[in-house]
């Protein structure tokens, strides 16, 4: 199978990659502009095989994605660059429209095009989206697929724009897609700027665990791994035109997260003059901030016989035991635009 794979250079394409590489033959185009959260240090993990090709790509060049599109004939594309973090989105929301709208509704004229010009549709656009834009929850129990959309940052705004389009292209070219709307991930290689990433590598440069307001609100935490199983199982099985949620059963408040990080820290990187619980402070909340996200699983599951496997403490020992163990990795994401400041504190009006 020849597979374009968008954002293979960020967190959780390059895990996708790492699935796909080791478990299948495809031969991949992974289609990557390198932003700050795109690094060539993730990508060193593929040298050599000869099955993952890189082009360095930015995904609102039309001209460019349409020329790959006719040289590699891919028989489907993952989809899953973007712009990805809210604190950013709310600083400057520009990358978020042009990257998330405009570049899927350049990938999908590609597709579109393409599919026209062989006369075929042995093709299949699976859009990789998040929860967030079923909106703040608080007063309800779980967001299932047939929610209304009502996302609250400009992120999640352009996600959810980003989702209408493709699901136009189906309803109106007839164009082959599925959707994938997935809750919080965290794992290897993920930037950090992220919570969890944050979090473990505050401290262990034993700096303050910055938790945002009273860190009560509610998130569902998916190992990386799980969430790629899910996405291979929907592209494979699941039924064109369909959207299909993916979380795991851990709910937990921000707070607990960032405890049990401590918890972990103290027993795998035990430190006689550190309670690393200490750490923890309590900062001015994010403009906008949405209380609670809990996504409903249930048609994955049943349809599909998909479930996440990895509890949230298996996820985070080894989690926190890839931080501690690839210090190189971070320290080359961080640099001067970036080094673990507060981001997204903009004076609202
Ligand atoms: P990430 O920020 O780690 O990586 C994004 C990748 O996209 C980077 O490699 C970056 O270089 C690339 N990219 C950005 N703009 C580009 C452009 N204009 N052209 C080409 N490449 C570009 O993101 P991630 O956390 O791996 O998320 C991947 C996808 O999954 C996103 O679409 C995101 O919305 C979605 N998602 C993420 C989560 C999560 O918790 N991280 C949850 C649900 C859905
Ligand atoms: O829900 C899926 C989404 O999860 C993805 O679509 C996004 O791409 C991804 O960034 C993530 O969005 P969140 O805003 O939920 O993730 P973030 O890691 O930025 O924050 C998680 C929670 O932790 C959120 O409630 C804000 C809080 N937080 C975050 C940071 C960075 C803090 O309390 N302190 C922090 O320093």
């Amino acid at each position: 199978m020849r597979l374009i794979i968008t954002g293979g250079a960020g967190f959780i394409g390059s895990a996708l990659l790492r699935f796909l590489l080791q478990e299948t033959d495809y031969k991949i185009l992974n289609i990557d502009d390198l932003t700050y959260a795109g690094s060539t240090e993730t990508l060193k993990q593929f040298e050599g095989n000869n099955n993952h090709n890189f082009e360095k790509i930015n995904i609102r060049d039309l001209k460019s994605l349409k020329s790959i599109f006719e040289r590699f004939k891919p028989e489907g594309i993952i989809h899953l660059a973007a712009e990805t973090h809210v604190d950013r989105s709310i600083d400057n929301p520009t990358g978020f429209i042009e990257t998330n709208i405009i570049g899927t509704y350049n990938l999908l004229e590609c597709s579109r095009l393409y599919l026209k010009s062989l006369k075929q549709n042995n093709f299949r656009f699976h859009h990789v989206s998040t929860d967030e834009v079923y909106g703040d929850i608080y007063n309800k129990p779980s967001s299932t697929e047939m929610d209304p959309y009502k996302p609250s940052s400009p992120y999640s705004a352009s996600k959810a724009s980003a989702d209408h389009l493709v699901r136009a292209w189906h309803r109106t070219y007839d164009l082959p897609v599925v959707i994938t709307n997935c809750s919080n991930n965290y794992g290897p290689y993920q930037f950090p700027e992220k919570l969890i990433p944050l979090m473990i590598i505050n401290a262990i440069e034993q700096k303050p665990l910055p938790v945002y307001g009273d860190g009560n609100q509610i998130r569902n935490w998916i190992y990386v791994n799980d969430h790629v199983e899910a996405l291979m199982n929907v592209f494979h099985n699941g039924q064109t035109g369909e959207t299909y949620n993916i979380g795991s059963r851990v709910e937990i408040t921000n707070i607990e997260i960032v405890n049990l990080i401590c918890d972990l820290l103290n027993k795998l990187r035990p430190d006689p003059g550190t309670n690393y619980h200490d750490l923890i402070t309590h900062v001015t909340d994010r403009p906008g901030h949405d209380k609670k996200y809990s996504i409903n699983s249930e048609k994955i599951e049943k349809e599909l016989g998909w479930l996440a496997k990895t509890t949230i403490e298996q996820g985070l020992e080894e989690t926190i035991n890839w931080y501690l163990n690839n210090k190189e990795w971070y320290k080359s994401v961080l640099d001067n635009n970036y080094n673990l400041q507060r981001l997204g504190l903009i004076k609202t009006l």
